[in-house]
């Protein structure tokens, strides 16, 4: 959105995907000191998120939001404090309407919604200390202009705080597959593009609840125009580590959310994770892909079923490239200067995941593993200006 404290793609950890509702202010402190501990919040991680749960399931007596007495005894200041004390921020999940996703089922019934709350709701937030908001769309009805109204209204009252507070919207109904497209970059920071992702490589039913990596990629690929500074599409928040995935696929996972300029927002248990997963995730080649200023949505250049090319041009003239193989053997990938954008050469390639380096005249190869992505830093070549704004979108608007 105009004003976005978001100039790069938001990095944090989220509580959804390992403990749904089942939080406290113990695991989310826990998860804030691992964030310290292993060393993702100076690999660049800032927002610790307290998804769905986190509130009382009614409001006090003067209408207000409070954190659920159980579980969150202390109070959301509180927590927004312990958080801020580590050099991290504080992220919050509220819905734009009546009851937030959880309740609307059994386990959770209540109505704690913003819908009509917003300025206050607002204000609650900024009075924690609130740095980030995720406002989940969680109702069957809506059409689109009521989900503009709604996401905008808040977003207006984000703003009167003064607070600079990300603003992460999930519109649901409205998916680039599920629903009409439209563009959010003038009301959000960044906006869901998908259902949620699970951790499953791929499955055949790409459009609905749950989506594996493959699925998503799909959908999110053919958006990388919208991406930009202060405006991200939101493919959902990391698997990486998560039980399903391989370690193979978790690092594929990971080089192609940082290619899509995708916010890299961890869901695994950071409290227990292996050396391996902690690894991918601070792997400060593909974080500094991720974080370029030039802030471009890394485009799929070639597409042959199960091998596939990114490619994302860099603030500095040089060029990430992503071979992935969806499929189940190994393949060799190979692309070319021209269809990455670069031309002169010889070119410096960096290798993402070792670091190590080497020089072409013009092919980048690579044999990549069942469900592998081999990624390189291409330089020293000249950008081909045509190629270079297509790939960065020019022309193509929010
Ligand atoms: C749906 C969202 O897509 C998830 O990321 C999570 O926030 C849940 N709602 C919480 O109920």
């Amino acid at each position: 959105a105009p004003d976005s404290p978001a100039l790069t793609p938001p990095m944090g950890w989220n509580s959804w995907n390992s403990f749904g509702c089942d939080i406290d202010e113990d695991k989310i402190r826990e998860a804030a000191d691992a964030m310290v501990d292993s060393g993702m919040r100076d690999a660049g991680y800032q927002y610790v998120v307290v998804d769905d749960c986190w509130f009382d399931p009614n409001r006090d007596g003067d209408g207000n939001l409070r954190g659920n007495p159980d579980r969150f005894p202390s109070g959301m200041k509180a927590l927004g404090d312990y958080i801020h004390d580590r050099g991290l921020k504080f992220g919050i999940y509220m819905s734009p309407t009546d009851s937030t996703c959880a309740q609307r089922t059994d386990a959770y019934p209540g109505d704690t919604g913003s819908g009509g709350h917003e300025v206050e709701d607002a204000r609650t937030f900024a009075s924690w200390g609130v740095d980030y908001l995720k406002y989940d769309w969680c109702s069957s009805w809506g059409t689109r202009d009521e989900q503009i109204a709604r996401f905008t209204t808040m977003r207006d009252a984000l703003r009167d705080t003064k607070r600079p507070i990300v603003y992460s919207i999930n519109p649901n109904s409205f998916h680039a597959v599920t629903g009409d497209k439209y563009n959010w970059g003038e009301i959000a920071d960044l906006w869901r593009t998908t259902e949620d992702l699970l951790d499953i490589w791929q499955n055949d039913n790409t459009n609905s609840y749950p989506m594996g990596v493959g699925n998503v990629v799909d959908v999110n690929a053919p958006l990388a125009a919208q991406a930009g500074p202060g405006h991200w599409n939101d493919p959902d928040m990391l698997v990486v580590g998560r039980p399903r995935l391989t370690l193979t696929e978790s690092q594929s996972h990971f080089a192609l959310w940082a290619l899509m300029a995708a916010p890299l927002i961890a869901g695994n248990d950071i409290r227990t994770m292996s050396d391996d997963i902690s690894a991918v995730l601070r792997n400060p080649r593909l974080i500094a892909v991720n974080q370029d200023s030039l802030g471009a949505g890394g485009r799929r250049v070639r597409d042959n079923g199960n091998t596939e090319v990114f490619a994302k041009p860099l603030s500095d003239g040089s060029v990430a490239v992503g071979l992935f193989n969806r499929g189940d053997s190994t393949a060799t990938i190979s692309t070319t200067a021209a269809q990455i954008g670069l031309s002169g050469g010889p070119y410096s390639l960096t290798d993402l995941w070792t670091g190590g380096t080497s020089s072409t005249s013009n092919t980048i190869s690579a044999s990549v593993p069942a469900h592998g992505v081999a990624a390189f830093r291409v330089s020293d070549g000249e950008p081909i200006a045509s190629t270079t704004s297509r790939l960065r979108g020019e022309g193509s608007g929010r």
